[in-house]
């Protein structure tokens, strides 16, 4: 497929997708997943929808939807390099997404954006309709904190959950879980829940 506006090409074949260059922007200039993991990009690129857009062999621009291809999509990682920005190229990834053939008769998208609604409005998504009906669970700054595992805590919950968070929980529930299953998660992972970025 070739750009009208441009000699640039655009493909949704995962295997051409440019991870290096994909990892490149979002660990070092997305405001979203700053210092991801390579590894983990790869993954992500593997196991979802992708669009990207390429100048010869560069890739200028990605997008990709985490989909179950027959009921639901996520739009997530969406930019376009700035020296291509103001030329239609994420409107020619929305436009793909959309007539997609395995992207058909979904019962809903969503993404997160921080400031571009007005991109993503052209293409039919409002704000939350209720928003007292949507959960999230987070892990803010998961990316961006040292890698070095704390000791192990067995049987504790991260101090900075208030206890409000898990009063709920029947220790019945959680007291299967070993404790290798979660001594790998630093508890810096899950505090301040107020620094959670917007995500693309
Ligand atoms: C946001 C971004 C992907 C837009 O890419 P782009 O290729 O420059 O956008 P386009 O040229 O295809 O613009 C398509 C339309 O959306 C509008 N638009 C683009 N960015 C917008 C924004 N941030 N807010 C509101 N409208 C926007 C354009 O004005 C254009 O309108 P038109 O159809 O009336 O001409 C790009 O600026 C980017 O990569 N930004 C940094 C990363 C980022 O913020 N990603 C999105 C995270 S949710």
């Amino acid at each position: 497929m070739t750009d009208p506006r441009g000699n640039l090409r655009l493909s949704t074949l995962a295997d051409e997708m440019d991870v290096d260059a994909i990892h490149a922007y979002l660990s070092a200039e997305s405001y979203w997943a700053k210092g991801v993991p390579r590894e983990v990009v790869a993954r992500s690129v593997q196991h979802s929808l992708c669009v990207g857009i390429f100048d010869g062999a560069a890739q200028v621009a990605f997008a990709r939807a985490v989909t179950d291809r027959a009921t639901f999509a996520y739009l997530a990682d969406v930019y376009v390099l700035e020296a291509y920005r103001g030329r239609g190229l994420s409107r020619w990834m929305m436009e793909t997404f959309d007539a997609h053939p395995e992207l058909q008769g979904l019962r809903r998208w969503m993404l997160m954006t921080k400031d571009a609604h007005g991109l993503y409005a052209r293409f039919g998504f409002k704000p939350l309709a209720d928003a007292s009906r949507a959960m999230e669970r987070t892990r803010p700054g998961l990316y961006a904190r040292p890698a070095d595992p704390p000791p192990s805590r067995k049987g504790v919950l991260p101090t900075s959950i208030p206890a409000s968070a898990t009063s709920h929980i029947p220790a019945s529930a959680t007291s299967h879980i070993p404790d290798s299953a979660t001594s790998h998660i630093p508890a810096s992972a899950t505090s301040h829940p107020e620094e959670a970025p917007h995500q693309s």
